[in-house]
């Protein structure tokens, strides 16, 4: 078993408040972590290091987890920039373009399609994220949600089932929500971890309370465990009914009422802010520090899209929600990081400490706070360990 010393690391963020500076980030310098079988094997000051067949040097640079991208839908063809550009001259962005997307998803072979998606997880990779989560719901059929959940699978064990993203035009409420709770999800949870529904009343396309929780209790009786996207265009049920069903995660929370919070600060449920969105679409951003100072668990994603937000860079959602959302640079790495890992029920990932995941994110930076700070700069990239791709 070959282990690998990547040593001459000038900050090193764990996530583990039980090593280094003692805040929630767990700070150490001049660090070094030992890697082996893809799993972290020590972490510490260099100088106190376990001899390794093999050492990577950093030079200096900071290291931190790699980002945990809990929310976005990389499968699909054709892109929207014309709709970006009519939302920049002041049209509102309502989900109607989805249907766009949709059209121009089902005539793109498989070929294509994986080609796209292999692109983005490289693009992503190639800006330090090293889990990323990946939705379903351009597809809107029974076999289309299923090939799109298929692709998915082949670059991600976080999967999630949106065939709930819309109602598509042309086809009855009522019929499409039992089709999405029958067939549709019969032939999509072989390929899914969890699912979604896009509830949102002041969409005309998406899903009101009723039809959402009846969509998320059919998920569960599947296997599949709970997402919302809930409260983006208005103060809608979302939230609470995540809360309520003990959803994993309820994101883009960008429209909360003092009932929202009160619920996500008693429940499990984690807020996922996506700040991209609020920046593409030109809307309000949502209240991190309300969420935050109610003792809410935050996460931050990008959302990658062709409608809402097509970025895939999660430093400049952490830019974004330290300059616009005044979070603190800590708190947006943590939520970029560990909190996107909680929002997927995952504790393999977003940490650097023994036994976990050896996914780490150089900086090229003496320290993360350089993230915020320069903001539009290429300084993260996922680092690549010898028979890691
Ligand atoms: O999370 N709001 C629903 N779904 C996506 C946008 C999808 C699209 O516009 O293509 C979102 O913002
Ligand atoms: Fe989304």
């Amino acid at each position: 078993m070959s282990s690998i010393l990547v040593g001459g690391i000038g900050e090193l963020v764990t996530n583990d408040s039980s090593v280094g500076d003692g805040s929630p980030l767990g700070i150490l310098t001049d660090a070094a972590v030992v890697v082996s079988e893809r799993q972290v094997h020590w972490v510490g000051r260099e100088a106190d290091a376990p001899a390794a067949d093999h050492r990577v040097d950093v030079g200096g640079r900071a290291v931190i987890p790699g980002f945990v991208d809990s929310h976005a839908h990389l499968v699909f063809d054709g892109d929207r920039a014309g709709e970006f550009a009519a939302r920049m001259a002041g049209t509102r962005y309502d989900g109607g373009g989805i249907a766009t997307t949709v059209a121009a998803t089902r005539t793109a072979t498989d070929e294509r399609l994986r080609t796209s998606l292999t692109a983005r997880i490289a693009e992503m990779r190639a800006q330090g994220t090293t889990t990323v989560e990946i939705k379903s719901g351009y597809g809107l059929t029974t076999t289309e949600e299923a090939r799109a959940l298929r692709l998915a699978r082949e670059v991600t064990p976080e999967t999630t089932f949106l065939g709930a993203h819309v109602v598509p035009p042309g086809i009855d409420r009522a019929d499409y929500v039992r089709l999405v709770c029958g067939e549709m999800l019969t032939a999509c949870a072989p390929y899914a971890r969890w699912i979604d529904v896009f509830c949102e009343p002041a969409s005309p396309a998406a899903f009101d309370g009723d039809e959402a929780r009846v969509i998320l209790l059919a998920g569960r009786g599947a296997g599949l465990g709970l997402r919302v996207h809930g409260n983006q265009l208005s103060a809608g049920p979302g939230v609470r009914l995540a809360v309520e069903l003990g959803c994993a995660s309820v994101d883009h929370c960008t429209h909360l009422t003092d009932a929202d919070v009160d619920a996500l600060a008693g429940g499990t449920t984690v807020a996922t802010l996506l700040p991209g969105v609020e920046f593409s679409t030109r809307s309000p951003y949502p209240d991190a520090r309300r969420l935050l100072d109610a003792g809410v668990t935050v996460a931050l994603a990008t959302d990658c899209n062709p409608g809402s937000c097509y970025t895939s860079s999660m430093p400049l959602v952490i830019a974004l929600a330290v300059r616009e959302m005044f979070m603190t640079p800590a708190e947006a790495l943590s939520a970029a990081t560990v909190g996107g890992a909680q929002a997927l029920g995952r504790d393999d990932v977003g940490v650097l400490a023994p036994g976990r995941n050896a996914d780490l994110t150089v900086l090229d930076a003496p320290s993360y706070l350089h993230l915020a700070y320069r903001p539009g700069v290429p300084l993260a990239r996922a680092l690549t360990l010898s028979g890691r791709s």
